[in-house]
């Protein structure tokens, strides 16, 4: 559960509008590759926003991406949203980056908001695009002194780009998981500039000299990707990483090193931007 239930009891609720997926934008059913994200014309679609938690925190940790607390500290910093079923696509949209922005409510700045997916939704019916922002996104969206009058608006009918995301230099971070040991590896993938998604991501054992040493991984769930061999791993690791959105491969060289340990976060030397 993304959002826990008792903030959900919280929420304004949506009475009206939303757009329906395939009819507004097919562009989202029919994901278009070799795309440049850096440098393609914003294109913008209709969605509803509304809010959650408190009006600086962070919202909910954990969530059904998997980035835990990593989502109140920079560089993800309380951009995060969550996304409805219809848009989270089984994680496949955990960390893209979106602007978004409010036009319709006089209250509106129009000024674009960039924010990045990192919890589903599941309140919602499945069927509608609802991004759910933090309480303090909404009146970044609103015309000076006007934040109350947007928060208290219900749903805002908003539109929403997918952007390049871009984290001024920091580069690629693999949190391992809780749950790994020398026969199972799983890994949350965090911070990857320009797509921001994933559709590969594949493991190899540094003393591996084969040309082709890669193992596939398996998205385990949100941003965590495992990889259950059965046989013991030896480290260290190098990670490679394929995006969904223009497919570029990018590999983090023995970014796992040979003392690793669950639950800690290990930095790459790379990143897409
Ligand atoms: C996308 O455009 C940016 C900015 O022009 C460039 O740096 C980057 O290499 C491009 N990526 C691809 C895959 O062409
Ligand atoms: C190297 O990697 C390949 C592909 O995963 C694997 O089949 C092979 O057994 C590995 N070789 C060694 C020496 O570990």
């Amino acid at each position: 559960m993304a959002i826990p239930y008792h903030l959900c009891l919280s929420h304004i609720f949506l009475s009206c509008l939303l757009a329906l997926c395939c009819f507004s934008n097919p562009a989202l059913c029919f994901k278009t590759k070799h795309f440049n994200l850096s440098t393609m014309e914003i294109r913008w679609s209709a969605a509803g926003a509304t809010w959650y938690g408190s009006p600086t925190g962070a919202g909910s940790t954990g969530g059904a991406c998997g980035y835990g607390d990593t989502v109140s500290q920079p560089p993800f910093s309380s951009m995060i949203t969550a996304i409805s079923p219809s848009l989270y696509r089984s994680g496949k949209e955990c960390g893209v980056c979106y602007q978004i922005k409010c036009t319709a409510h006089p209250s509106c700045s129009g000024k674009p908001v960039r924010v990045i997916f990192a919890q589903e939704d599941h309140a919602r019916p499945i069927q509608h695009i609802l991004i759910l922002v933090e309480r303090h996104l909404v009146g970044a969206m609103a015309n000076p002194g006007q934040e109350g009058k947007l928060r208290d608006a219900g749903v805002l009918p908003i539109e929403y780009a997918r952007v390049a995301c871009d984290y001024t230099g920091k580069t690629i971070a693999f949190h391992v998981d809780q749950g790994s040991n020398p026969n199972y590896f799983a890994v949350v993938v965090e911070f990857e500039g320009g797509d921001g998604d994933l559709a590969h991501v594949d493991l190899k054992e540094a003393s591996n000299k084969t040309v082709d040493g890669w193992r596939m991984m398996q998205q385990s769930w949100g941003a965590v990707w495992k990889l259950d061999v059965g046989s013991t791993l030896k480290p260290p690791f190098s990670i490679r990483l394929t995006t969904q959105y223009s497919r570029q491969s990018l590999v983090a060289s023995r970014v796992i090193p040979d003392n690793w340990q669950p639950g800690a976060t290990y930095r790459s030397l790379v990143n897409y931007l």
